[in-house]
């Protein structure tokens, strides 16, 4: 349809018509929803909704399957007086039916391909069952891993986050401008709009309080970047900022987003954040949480139902000028004309069922390549992995025999369609002896099992970690350990004399000291998605070698967060040369650095770099070419992630001691060398401010090069005045 088009549709709707396109429901509160819960007559009452609304409302919030979405699309557009379509959005976090790793563990693959690969297979899959809009990416920099939706996040770096971001959207919507006609793709939503990852002390829907500077420096820029790369959608956040609830935030949306961002698309609210800022008390009642979102740049309203009921009053009492709804109209129009969905509301799954696409050997294989590529050896003593497959192996503990592998905001894959570690490892090693124990205790019947099994085999393959539940939205814990009976039967069975491989399973960095200690490798996982059981055995016996590098450091222990490798230098650092000393920053009881750093993780093959001269002196605008040479100096094939950091050391304002700038992932053969080029621009350069503008300053800069945020070699660097 053209834009005149959409103009003059608008100008021939009415009032109510026009703000139920801003209302979004559940499927079963529509007719024809496959499934029509019991609930639903109750329900429509509680939130006041006649036929009138449901027959207008503009969006449907996570249907089921194709059935379902045809059917309700069908029913709704018998009744729509003007045939304006539904648009059906969902949460296609890491994979559809075939589920990848979850987004923390994709962080720590470090490729970009890896990550747009996921969301194009999401997309196809997604697509074939009706959707049109994911609710990803979801580009909240974490810092906390008491948070439980950490595990939903790229990780703690703002460079990354954006990289892997675009990487997203791109693989999500495909050509932006062809979206109307590919219908395997599907338009993304940046959420959560923003800061909701600093949610204070990792408390679920907690206050975030931070300093516009930090929020221009840190948080924003990964949503730009998607923002940039063309998302469709934005998604308010929970929390508050700067003491405004994101939801009815004027600055943060329409001076940020709208005007500095250059956001034209939808910007929807989150699951009843609407009506949530009357508890958040800066709303006196759904009359004016529906004023000040709209206001602030809200077009559509998740699951609530202040503007369906209040914005009419609002219009007519002169409150609210309509021109407001018919701009946040008219991007609702424009989103459903983008996706062809005024040409085909039902994008093709009406002549041509497209099942075949999901859950495919392909879509698995890629999940599996995904897996490979996010999995961190974190240990590795004696090179004792990889094992031959014909090594006699006890597998032993709660996740040897579990389907809970698919972790957090898993909303369509299913536990039936998983790999278990169990199975994954019986397809290579012929010798396997397994005792499943439980998540929480390990009773003295257990303890008899495991000696015997460790008795009769070569090699201990420990499976720990944590439940899906414990993370996610609202899975925020005080203590980031496992439950102690996982570190009990880990340091029994060190007592049992045998190597003892520990592999992870889990979504966020957790206590793995006492792990780590008695474990001769330590293998993080995360949860792998769909194919996990046969990522793990690929792992273990070599058949492929781990690359990933950890996208958020790994504390000591919980009263160490927030630890983050990109933090400022204080008045009175701890350095090598005053260690022990007592009036530096520092613990008495930990160390400073974190157990495992950003950027962090082992191959089974042994790399070297080395960086060629750099310049010493550059002048303000201009860039820096590192040219890296990495060998591989095994006979194992392997990946390396080169990084570089940077660090302003004589700024106006006091900059972190180093920012990862650029990275690349290479592909060596065994003995093989190559050279990378990476290159620091201006923009790589610069920072805000204390006037909040993005500058580059001349002064002493020291450049970093090497495979993690701390394995570097350090180069200083003046940049002059030109
Ligand atoms: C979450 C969002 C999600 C939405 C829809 C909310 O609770 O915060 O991330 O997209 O629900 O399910
Ligand atoms: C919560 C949302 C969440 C949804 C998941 C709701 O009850 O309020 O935040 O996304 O459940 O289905």
């Amino acid at each position: 349809m053209k834009q005149g088009k959409l103009t003059a549709l608008l100008a021939e709707m009415t009032l109510d018509e026009k703000i139920a396109q801003c209302l979004q429901l559940s499927p079963f509160l529509f007719k024809g929803a496959i499934k029509n819960a019991e609930l639903t007559g109750p329900l429509l009452q509680e939130m006041k909704l006649t036929d009138a609304h449901t027959e207008n409302a503009g969006s449907v919030l996570g249907s089921s399957s194709a059935e379902d979405m045809l059917s309700i699309q069908e029913a709704y557009l018998k009744t729509n007086r003007l045939g304006i379509p539904l648009i059906f959005m969902a949460d296609v976090i890491h994979g559809y039916k075939t589920v990848f790793p979850i987004p923390l563990a994709l962080g720590c693959s470090f490729n970009r391909e890896i990550v747009q690969t996921m969301a194009e297979v999401s997309a196809l899959e997604a697509t074939a069952d009706g959707h049109h809009v994911t609710f990803s990416p979801m580009l909240d920099l974490v810092r906390d891993p008491r948070w439980g939706r950490v595990m939903e996040s790229t990780g703690e770096d703002p460079f990354l986050n954006s990289e892997l971001g675009k990487a997203m959207v791109a693989g999500y919507q495909g050509e932006t401008e062809k979206l109307h006609e590919n219908y395997t793709n599907l338009a993304a939503c940046v959420k959560h709009f923003a800061a909701y990852g600093a949610a204070e002390a990792g408390l679920e829907y907690n206050t975030v309080n931070m300093s516009t500077r930090e929020l221009y420096q840190n948080y924003l820029p990964a949503y730009d970047a998607a923002i940039q790369a063309g998302a469709k959608l934005v998604m308010t956040a929970f929390n508050v900022v700067d003491g405004v609830p994101a939801t009815m935030n004027k600055w943060l949306n329409r001076d940020v987003l709208r005007n500095e961002m250059n956001f034209n698309g939808v910007l929807i609210s989150d699951w009843g954040a609407v009506a949530e800022v009357i508890n958040h008390g800066t709303a006196r009642n759904p009359a004016e949480a529906a004023q000040f979102s709209m206001e602030a740049g809200v077009d559509m309203e998740m699951m609530t139902t202040c503007y369906i009921h209040e914005l009419k009053d609002l219009v007519t009492t002169n409150k609210l000028s309509e021109s407001l709804i018919d701009e946040a109209v008219l991007r609702i129009l424009q989103l459903k004309n983008d996706l062809g969905l005024f040409e085909d509301p039902y994008r093709g799954l009406k002549e041509k069922s497209r099942q075949t696409d999901i859950l495919t050997t392909v879509n698995r294989q890629k999940s599996r390549e995904a897996g490979l590529e996010s999995a961190v050896l974190l240990e590795n003593k004696q090179q004792l992995l990889p094992l031959s497959p014909k090594t006699k192996i006890a597998l032993i503990g709660p996740l040897a025999t579990s389907s809970d592998i698919l972790g957090g905001w898993t909303v369509y894959g299913e536990e039936k369609d998983a790999i278990q570690v169990e199975t994954g490892l019986r397809e290579v090693f012929s010798e396997l002896i397994t005792v499943q124990t439980d998540y929480t205790t390990l009773t003295e019947e257990n303890k008899t099992a495991i000696a015997k099994a460790v008795q009769a085999s070569e090699v201990v393959v420990l499976a720990l970690g944590e439940k899906n539940e414990w993370g996610g939205e609202a899975g925020s814990l005080a203590t980031i350990r496992l439950p102690e009976a996982q570190y009990n039967l880990a340091n029994y069975v060190k007592t049992l004399g045998k190597p003892v491989v520990t592999t992870l399973f889990n979504g966020r960095p957790l206590e793995v000291k006492e792990l780590a200690e008695v474990s001769d490798a330590l293998l993080e996982l995360w949860f792998p998605g769909t194919e996990a059981g046969h990522v793990t055995a690929d792992l273990l016996v070599g058949k492929s070698n781990p690359s990933g590098k950890l996208s958020m450091s790994f504390p000591q222990t919980t009263g160490q967060i927030p630890v983050y490798y990109n933090h400022l230098q204080t008045g009175r650092p701890q350095t090598e040369g005053n260690k022990g000393e007592r009036y530096v920053s520092h613990y008495l009881d930990i160390p400073n650095e974190p157990y495992y750093p950003f950027g962090y993780g082992k191959s089974y093959s042994a790399f070297e770099w080395e960086t060629a001269e750099l310049p010493k002196q550059i002048r303000l605008g201009e860039s820096v070419e590192i040219k890296v040479t990495v060998r591989n100096k095994s006979k194992v094939a392997g990946k390396e992630v080169i990084q570089v950091y940077l660090q302003d050391v004589t700024a106006s304002i006091s900059r972190p001691v180093k920012e990862l700038k650029a990275f690349e992932k290479i592909f060596l053969q065994a003995e093989e060398e190559k050279t990378v080029s990476l290159e620091l621009t201006s923009e790589a350069f610069s920072f805000y401010n204390s006037k909040l503008e993005k500058i580059q300053e001349p002064g002493l800069h020291r450049i970093f090069v090497g495979t993690s945020s701390v394995e570097v070699d350090t180069f200083e660097l003046e940049v002059g005045e030109i």
